[in-house]
């Protein structure tokens, strides 16, 4: 049996992608292995958001180049939004890669592997979604479902329409259909995935569907206890959304709405299409329909032309939201994107360090406020396995989103009762509550 090693590097809708390359190989025949010496075929599925995730995965790529000396036979193939930038100069950089291949073509992966002469090959037009191939799930209760693909906005830092291409959703019908397969075997969390989630469905023909209509149909579907997505955009953020985390009992109370930036003047620069007042007025409008929901964001740091003044919107901005959490970034300029060009008013290395070091201290203040508030609460978890740092806990995640490390029994995949006793910006403990043991069947 052939073994095949997968490292994946990026976002959600990579390891979603991944999960089908290996469902495709497996299917293939092939098995998994867990070191590249013992593979026949190596694969990477790349990411290409920031600087350091290409020169991450340029390292990797070197080790697999010196296994292949060792031992030629092996394949090597590189998938993703890396690839699809680089396309078939992949062969002139690297020439020891055998298949490149980008989102929109992971089937021919298989129709690569299975033809008579393996000669280096490309593939890079969108074909067909990766949510259609068979997946290997790596919990049997949680899935992700991909309901669309690509991103028709043009944030001028931003490579991903170039590597995922135009926004295109799949068919309502056989997501609803999909939904009924996983909760039929099992899935009790359905993680949504889109560039931009929430502007899902506008472009099916000949009916256009709304993100709210998904989401009300799949909490409806049976067995479905929680529903998450990422990432919605706050220029469609719009009421129905916001009101679907009040109405729909599995609609989860966690919202990721990226802000990028606090200004208004370098939102217009990120052609973010909304400003300070309009991110201001949806989080307005979430506190209102759904007090306690979780949000977190995503902001970007030095972009060119951010001043003090600039910077100091953004910080206005983390203050006056208080996200439950923030994953922060250093701008950094990708090939092919607009704000890669500008020369004006780059911010020197010192200062993007000094800022982010000022964010994560607000950010990370924030987050351990807002965790306080769990504390003496019981909250409902998805157990997920042990702890990773004390296997003598459980580990799972409450409907907010955050890491719950407890005392407790039960079985991965079980909803059980936890009583909060201890939290930080990061992660939330506690004890499973006696309430427990009616509460689930899979709770031991
Ligand atoms: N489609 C999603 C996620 C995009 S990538 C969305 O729009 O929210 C995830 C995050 O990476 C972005 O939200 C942004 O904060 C960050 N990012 C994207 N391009 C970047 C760049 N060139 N430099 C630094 N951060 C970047
Ligand atoms: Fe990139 Fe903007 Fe699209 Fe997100 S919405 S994927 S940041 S272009
Ligand atoms: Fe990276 Fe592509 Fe995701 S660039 S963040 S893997 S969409």
């Amino acid at each position: 049996m052939p073994r095949y090693h997968l490292t994946t590097f990026g976002c959600q809708m990579n390891e979603h992608d991944s999960e089908r390359m290996a469902g495709m190989l497996q299917s293939l025949g092939y098995s998994a292995s867990a070191s590249q010496e013992d593979a026949d075929l190596i694969l990477f599925n790349t990411c290409s958001i920031r600087e350091t995730a290409d020169t991450r995965f340029v390292a990797h790529l070197g080790h697999a180049r010196r296994i292949k000396r060792e031992r030629p036979s092996v394949i090597v193939g590189v998938g993703g939004c890396w690839a699809q930038s680089v396309k078939d100069e992949v062969f002139a950089q690297f020439p020891f890669v055998d298949v490149a291949f980008g989102p929109g073509q992971v089937h021919r992966l298989a129709e690569f592997l299975t033809s008579e002469s393996l000669t280096a090959q490309g593939f890079f037009e969108f074909e067909g979604f990766t949510g259609d191939l068979p997946a290997s799930r790596s919990r049997p209760f949680q899935s992700w479902m991909q309901i669309s693909v690509g991103c028709n906005c043009r944030c001028s830092y931003c490579i991903v329409p170039s590597t995922r291409g135009r926004e295109v959703s799949r068919p309502f019908a056989d997501l609803i259909a999909e939904a009924q397969t996983l909760a039929a075997d099992g899935v009790r969390e359905i993680t949504l995935l889109g560039q931009n989630v929430n502007s899902y469905g506008r472009d099916l023909r000949p009916q256009p569907h709304a993100f709210s209509d998904l989401l009300r149909a799949i909490d409806a579907v049976e067995g479905i206890d929680r529903i998450r997505y990422t990432s919605p955009h706050p220029k469609d953020m719009r009421e129905d959304v916001i009101r679907a985390h009040a109405e729909l009992p599995a609609v989860c109370e966690h919202i990721h709405l990226p802000l990028q930036s606090g200004s208004t003047a370098i939102l217009r620069a990120m052609r973010r299409t909304y400003d300070q007042a309009r991110f201001l007025d949806r989080v307005r409008l979430i506190r209102e329909h759904v007090p306690d929901c979780a949000i977190t964001t995503d902001i970007i740091v030095g972009f060119p032309g951010e001043t003090e003044a600039d910077f100091d919107q953004t910080l206005e901005v983390v203050n006056e939201v208080a996200f439950d959490g923030a994953f922060t970034f250093v701008f950094s300029p990708r090939r092919g994107t607009q704000a890669a060009e500008l020369t004006d008013g780059l911010v020197p290395h010192e200062v993007k360090v000094e800022r982010m070091e000022r964010l994560v201290y607000a950010v990370q203040r924030h987050a351990a406020e807002r965790a306080g508030r769990f504390v003496g609460r019981t909250l409902e978890v998805l157990v997920e396995g042990p702890s990773r740092t004390d296997p003598l806990r459980l580990r799972g995640r409450s409907r907010h989103n955050k890491v719950v490390n407890f005392i407790g029994a039960a079985a991965p995949g079980a909803l059980v009762p936890v009583e909060i006793t201890g939290a930080t910006s990061q992660t939330l403990t506690g004890e499973m509550s006696l309430l427990a043991l009616a509460a689930d069947p899979l709770a031991l």
